[in-house]
């Protein structure tokens, strides 16, 4: 399936119930996943293998990030999903895995922020107006709310606000004071400073998906309470990897949202806190994507590869 077919298959609406199902899935041990692996060739940019089983299918995921692709006229993020029968082994589908990857990573930073903002929380926006920060703009606007985009590049933000038909933030300062926040920059400079969140805040973290990468200081950690998606990934290649190194933040610390999300585990406890979502994005959240694009596709419609 090309990314158009995946996209006409999958609405952010479905993402976000498939990724929620995937979480659960994954905390009550249902769905396994061992921790993605990376290869590294940076400053260029890296490979990641992502494998997991559940729901009947087993998943690998082949994908890059070069961050200076765009550059070049190259997007960010180029591979392939590959879908199997759990029970044959026989390979059933092979899916663009931009696509599925912008949907979960949208799905999961807005339902993070669902789940942890404040239930009073009115305003949302997106830091970071890329592939993914789109789709997570898409997808606030797909569950009814309003959400302003800010960019560095502040062309990128009107194009991709025109696109979806939301706002820009009038400033970098505004869109950081929004009740949900979502952060999907590239990771190599600090876009939430220490002190700069206040109470009752939250951010999801999408962008610091791997080694060597943050979007917040280190300080500011300290003033939040922590949620991830997987902390065998966020321990190790997150925004959380390097207060893990200097034994400043440790397993305790930190919840992961599938646990809250099965009821295990609470999470938002008053109005004061500040939330954080550490994603680094999980092969289960893609395994849920690509089984819903396979019961949401006309499969006659398809080209088929005979292997
Ligand atoms: N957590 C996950 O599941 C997950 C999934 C996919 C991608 N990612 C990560 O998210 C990041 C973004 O990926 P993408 O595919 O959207 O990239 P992209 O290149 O399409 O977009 C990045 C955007 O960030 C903007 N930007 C750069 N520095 C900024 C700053 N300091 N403040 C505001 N905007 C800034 C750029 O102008 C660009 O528009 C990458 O680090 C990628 O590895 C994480």
């Amino acid at each position: 399936m090309d990314g158009a077919a995946v996209e006409a298959a999958v609405s952010p609406e479905r993402a976000v119930e498939a990724v929620r199902e995937a979480f659960v899935a994954h905390a009550r041990g249902e769905w396994s996943m061992p921790p993605k692996v990376y290869v590294t060739n940076y400053p260029a940019g890296d490979f990641r293998a992502m494998p997991a089983l559940g729901g009947g299918h087993a998943l690998l995921k082949w994908i890059t990030s070069f961050p200076g692709n765009p550059a070049r006229g190259l997007p960010t993020v180029t591979g392939i999903v590959l879908v199997s029968d759990a029970a044959t082994g026989e390979l059933q589908a092979v899916l663009d895995a931009a696509s599925v990857t912008a949907l979960r990573t949208g799905a999961a930073a807005v339902l993070a922020a669902e789940t942890l903002g404040r239930p009073d929380a009115e305003t949302a926006a997106v830091i970071g107006a890329g592939v993914n920060g789109t789709a997570a703009a898409r997808t606030f606007l797909a569950r009814g709310r309003a959400v302003a985009l800010w960019d560095v590049d502040p062309a990128r933000a009107a194009q991709v606000a025109t696109e979806l038909g939301c706002s820009v933030a009038p400033s970098r300062a505004e869109a950081l004071a929004a009740d949900l926040l979502v952060t999907v920059t590239p990771g190599h400079e600090v876009v939430l400073a220490e002190g700069g969140l206040r109470p009752g805040q939250h951010v999801s973290l999408m962008g610091a998906d791997g080694p060597g990468k943050a979007e917040v200081a280190g300080a500011e950690l300290a003033r939040a309470r922590l949620f991830c998606d997987d902390w065998e990934q966020a321990s190790h290649g997150g925004e959380l990897a390097h207060a893990v190194e200097e034994g400043l933040v440790a397993e305790d610390d930190v919840t992961a949202i599938g646990d809250v999300l099965a009821g295990t585990a609470s999470g938002r406890t008053s109005e004061h806190e500040i939330t954080m979502f550490d994603s680094t994005g999980l092969a289960i959240q893609d395994l849920a994507i690509a089984i819903a694009a396979l019961d949401g596709v006309d499969g006659a419609g398809l080209p088929r590869l005979d292997l």
